[in-house]
Parts: C-alpha cells; sequence; structure tokens
C-alpha cells in the first residue's frame, strides 16, 4: 500500500492529562479530587493548602494580614512541600514542619480567605501551584495508582480549588465544578473541625461563615470563584464520595465537550 494512503497513526496524547475540580468549601471537592487522583494514578494538587500554608506562616511570623506586599513576598519564597500519601491525601510540609493539620483550624481558615484577596498573593501562588504540579510531573507523577487501574498512559494531574478550571489551568482538558447546599456544606465543614480542633462551632454559625467566605471568594476581582466555561456542573448535596468519584469518571474516557450533558449534570 503506497505509503500516502496508510490509515494515519492513532496518536496518543502525550500531554499531561490535567483535571480541575472547583467550587465553594464543603462542596466535597477535597475528597473527591484525593480519590479520583488515587483511582487514576494521578497527582492530586490542592491549591487551597498553599493558600493555607501561607496564612500560617503569616500568622506564625506576626505579618499583618493587611500588609499585602510582605505577605506576597512571603508567597514568592513559600517553602511548601506536598507529599503524596498511599491513602491519596497529601501531607502538607512547610520549610520541612509537617502542618497538615494546623492549616485547617478556624483561625487559618480565615486568614487564608483574607490574603486570598489580594491579586499580587493570588499571582504568587498561582505560580507556586504550577511549579508544585510541573515539579510533580517531572518526578513521573504519583506512583503506585490503585490496583483496578490500568498502567497510565501519560502522566497528569487532579488539581482542585476555587479558580484551577479558570485561571491556574485554563487549558485542562476536563473541568468540573461541584455544588451543595450551604446546611449541607456546613454539616460537613463541622465534621472536619471536629476531627481537626476536637471541638466544632454549630452548624448555623459555620453556615453564617462559609456564606461570608463564598461572598469574599465569588466577588473577588482576581481569580474569583466562578464556573469555567466548559466545566461540568455536579450538586454533591446527596451523594456519597463513592457516587460523586463514579460521576465524574463517566465523564473521562472520552471527555467533555459542548454537546456532553449528562442525565442530572449541566455544562455551565
Ligand atoms: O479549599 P480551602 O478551603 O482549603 O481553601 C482555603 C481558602 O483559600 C479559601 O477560603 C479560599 O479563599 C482560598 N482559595 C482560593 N483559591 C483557590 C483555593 C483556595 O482563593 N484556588
Amino acid at each position: 500500500m503506497p505509503a500516502d494512503m496508510a490509515p494515519a497513526p492513532r496518536h496518543r496524547s502525550t500531554r499531561p492529562l490535567v483535571i480541575t475540580i472547583d467550587g465553594p468549601a464543603g462542596a466535597g471537592k477535597s475528597t473527591a479530587a484525593k480519590l479520583l487522583a488515587k483511582q487514576l494514578g494521578l497527582m492530586y494538587l490542592d491549591t487551597g493548602a498553599t493558600y493555607r500554608a501561607l496564612a500560617y506562616a503569616a500568622l506564625r511570623r506576626r505579618i499583618d494580614l493587611a500588609d499585602r506586599r510582605r505577605l506576597a513576598r512571603l508567597g514568592r519564597a513559600l517553602p511548601i512541600r506536598l507529599k503524596p500519601l498511599e491513602s491519596g491525601a497529601v501531607r502538607v510540609l512547610l520549610n520541612g514542619e509537617e502542618v497538615t493539620r494546623p492549616i485547617r483550624t478556624e483561625r487559618v481558615t480565615e486568614a487564608a480567605a483574607i490574603l486570598a484577596q489580594y491579586p499580587s498573593v493570588r499571582q504568587a501562588m498561582v505560580r507556586l501551584q504550577r511549579r508544585l504540579a510541573a515539579a510533580s510531573l517531572a518526578a513521573g507523577g504519583t506512583p503506585s495508582p490503585a490496583r483496578d487501574v490500568p498502567a497510565r498512559s501519560q502522566a497528569g494531574v487532579v488539581a482542585e480549588g476555587r479558580d484551577t478550571g479558570s485561571v491556574v489551568f485554563p487549558h485542562a482538558r476536563y473541568k468540573f465544578f461541584l455544588t451543595a447546599s450551604t446546611s449541607i456544606r456546613a454539616t460537613r465543614r463541622q465534621e472536619e473541625l471536629r476531627g481537626v480542633e476536637g471541638r466544632a462551632p454549630s452548624v448555623a454559625r459555620i453556615a453564617r461563615k462559609l456564606r461570608q467566605r463564598d461572598r469574599l471568594d465569588r466577588t473577588r476581582r482576581t481569580g474569583p470563584l466562578i464556573k469555567p466555561a466548559g466545566c461540568i456542573v455536579l450538586d454533591t448535596s446527596h451523594l456519597g464520595i463513592e457516587d460523586v468519584v463514579e460521576r465524574l469518571r463517566r465523564y473521562l474516557p472520552h471527555g467533555p465537550n459542548s454537546d456532553c450533558v449528562g442525565p442530572e449534570n449541566s455544562i455551565c
């Protein structure tokens, strides 16, 4: 057969697979992202952890949370490492010190939401997040994918946060946006706080704070919480984690495009 009539070789994409999961606090993003990354043998990138680690470092140094310049400078040199664990979770190390739990307290959560408003801080964090992803991909991504998953043919990352599909990885192949009702999100957050601090405020109080944080996240001028173009929206209010991940995976083999609308989900 003449060469020009031979069937075109099937090209396998060598571009890293990037999946983004955005949404408000308590929508179930981190649990879903962790499990999805573990199942697919990809890196899990918790972008919220970078804002939290910066907030933690700033509080430790007693930096005024209104001092944008100092915060941005600290952000540009933040000595953070994300170490993947077998469970799919990550350990957060700051200057070699384990801060995985301390960055989840209410105080740090509130401080992170404040400094995440500053464009210069966001710029530093976005650069850092891309660097963390690139370093992990260069190192071969997360080792030991789950047993039920075929060997990985390409490296990739599951990034989770507020602006991962719109700003950090605007060219991501798959973009998801998770939502849930405020009361469910507050209940989930209460459980998380109990685990971290041993106690937690009432659901009503947490819900009030969540609404405040949502407003800050949605209305800031740089990197606001939005549904990125082309994303798939999933309401997780009445879904267990396994169901959430199972639904996300339905979109992955062929990928979403503008004609692809799931039964209960919508393309935004
Ligand atoms: O997701 P998590 O609750 O850990 O994020 C902590 C804070 O960091 C959020 O309240 C939000 O203000 C900020 N954040 C952000 N952009 C991201 C991830 C988190 O502004 N991509």
